[in-house]
């Protein structure tokens, strides 16, 4: 059986986050969606909205769990009893600083690979932080993220 984490902050999940999730489960057997802290990020939605939200755009998968992990993400994807991290790549701007987690990744437990996943060109220009700016100054962000999300959001926003 092939198990991988997807790992992020996911604040809020996108469409494009969505797109890698659909396809990262038609390729493995199962995939854990993992919210985990980027201390470089302070977010808008609490742990619990997170999961929620994540909850409800992967209902209809029956090979994706979610959940939450404080702490490094080796050492969850090793407590998982994995040793695959699904990381999804938009443009060369991301590649960087991917590259760095991945080989820092590799360095603090060598036995986990970081597999990247191009992003549907249709979600390349999407991120949560473009999608946080456009909403919070009215734009519309329908389309950008899933229904569900949208409400969410739009719950802040208020
Ligand atoms: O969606 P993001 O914000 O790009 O996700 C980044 C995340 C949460 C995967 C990354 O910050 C992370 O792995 N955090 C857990 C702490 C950790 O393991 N840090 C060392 C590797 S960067």
């Amino acid at each position: 059986m092939i198990k991988a984490v997807y790992p992020g902050s996911f604040d809020p999940v996108t469409n494009g986050h969505l797109d890698i999730i659909n396809r990262a489960s038609k390729i493995l057997d199962y995939v854990t969606v993992a919210i985990l802290e980027n201390p470089r990020k302070q977010p808008m939605f609490t742990v619990n909205e997170r999961l929620e939200m994540l909850k409800r755009i992967t209902c209809e998968f029956d090979n994706v769990g979610v959940e939450y992990y404080h702490g490094l993400l080796v050492d969850y994807v090793s407590a998982r009893q994995t040793s695959i991290i699904i990381k999804g790549l938009r443009a060369i701007s991301d590649f960087e600083f991917e590259f760095q987690m991945a080989l820092i990744n590799r360095k603090l437990n060598p036995k986990i690979e970081t597999l990247f996943m191009m992003t549907n060109d249709r979600c390349s220009f999407l991120s949560s932080s473009i999608i946080k700016e456009v909403a919070g100054l009215g734009g519309d962000i329908s389309g950008m993220v899933p229904p569900q999300v949208y409400d969410m959001i739009m719950a802040k926003m208020v």
